[in-house]
């Protein structure tokens, strides 16, 4: 039976990918996950049992990688920190897991010849105009403009450095923003959905016209697994599925599916060096991997968002004071 690390599968992403292989494989699953603020057990408690199995540990733990690493047929790398918002106010922890995490992850892949899937951000190419015609394709350079972009950016270059350098059998992949359940509620849109659902206004950083391209997580995790099953080992592929949209026409939706006026919402402090525009052009992926998104209702998959944060109050609602005392020290 095929053995897969999953690192950071107690995370949003993560999670739905542990997921997304019980119900499409018979692969059996290790999660290796430090439960950051961000980690959450609860996401994979339903499948923890013999096929999932669950290791409480650091990706910069040399020693602990190096005996999971050398157990897995397959490394798929999702750990990270994750939000841009928490990197402008302390970078620190984004070298260390990002930079560091990876590098030791793929030492141990490379000393034991494993498969390594490392998960990666379209935000490493920086941001579009938004008007620009053109999308991120693989070829487009890296300009990465946060603390967070810019060690995925270093992260992945380790990884294709580590590829050319010492043969590691590894692809890469750089998907669009993500939504969908278990997303921690410090995001954009699962903040917005807790806010009107905790009785406070949405909130829109600036002017609310920076465009996102979003895809849903499961059609993320149809995507890896493709490239695990199917992927040319060197390469890199573009994940996204057209999902352009402003946040102001986000939070609208939100609104209007939550019963709310369409205007009900304030305009919030904006992010400093905040990207304006991110779009994906996926059809690398999608000519050569035959991955088309399974999700082509954005309203559909809000309204399925909307309704899980709903009935899993329980998941989130410990978390929404903090949230919100970070967000209101900076005036967001
Ligand atoms: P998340 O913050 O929800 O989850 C990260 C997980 O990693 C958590 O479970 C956390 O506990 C774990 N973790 C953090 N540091 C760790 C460490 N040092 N050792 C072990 N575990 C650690 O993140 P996410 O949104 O699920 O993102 C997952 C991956 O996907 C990241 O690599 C991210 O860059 C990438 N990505 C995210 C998006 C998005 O829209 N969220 C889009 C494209 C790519
Ligand atoms: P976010 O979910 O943090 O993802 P990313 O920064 O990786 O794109 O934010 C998505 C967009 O939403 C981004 O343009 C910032 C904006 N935003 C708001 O307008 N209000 C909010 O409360 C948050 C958290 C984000």
């Amino acid at each position: 039976m095929t053995s897969i690390l999953v690192t950071g599968g107690a995370g949003f992403i993560g999670s739905n990918f542990v997921h997304h292989v019980v119900t499409h494989t018979d692969f059996h699953v290790t999660v290796l996950d430090a439960l950051t603020y961000a980690g959450n057990k609860a996401s994979i408690e339903s499948v923890l049992g013999e096929r999932v199995e669950f290791v409480y540990g650091n990706i910069c733990d040399a020693e602990l990688v190096n005996e999971l690493v050398a157990n897995a047929d397959i490394v798929v790398h999702f750990a990270a920190e994750s939000h841009n918002d928490n990197s402008l106010n302390d970078p620190r922890p984004f070298v260390d897991t990002n930079i560091m995490g990876t590098f030791t992850l793929i030492e141990a892949a490379r000393r034991h010849n494993t498969r390594f899937h490392h998960i990666s951000t379209d935000e490493v190419y920086g941001d579009l105009e938004l008007d620009d015609t053109e999308r991120f394709t693989e070829r487009t350079p890296y300009n990465p403009s946060s603390p967070y972009s810019s060690t995925k950016a270093g992260s992945d270059l380790l990884v294709r450095a580590w590829i050319r350098s010492f043969g590691l059998q590894a692809t890469i992949s750089n998907c669009s923003n993500n939504y969908g359940p278990f997303q921690h509620i410090e995001k954009f849109i699962p903040r917005q959905i807790t806010n009107i659902l905790s009785g406070i206004r949405p909130k829109l950083y600036g002017s609310g016209q920076n465009v996102r391209d979003w895809i849903h997580a499961d059609d993320h995790s149809a995507a890896v697994l493709r490239i695990i099953e199917r992927g040319v080992i060197g390469e890199t592929y573009l994940i996204g599925a057209d999902g352009e949209k402003s946040n102001l026409d986000v939070v609208k939706t939100i609104l209007v599916a939550m019963g709310e006026p369409e205007d009900a919402f304030d305009l919030v402090s904006d992010r400093p060096g905040h990207d304006l525009r991110y779009a994906i052009d996926s059809s690398k992926l999608r000519a050569e991997l035959g991955w088309k998104p399974a999700y082509n209702s954005f309203d559909d998959g809000i309204a399925a968002t909307i309704e899980w944060y709903r009935v899993n109050r329980d998941w989130w609602e410990g978390h929404k004071n903090a949230v919100e005392e970070f967000y209101r020290k900076q005036g967001q």
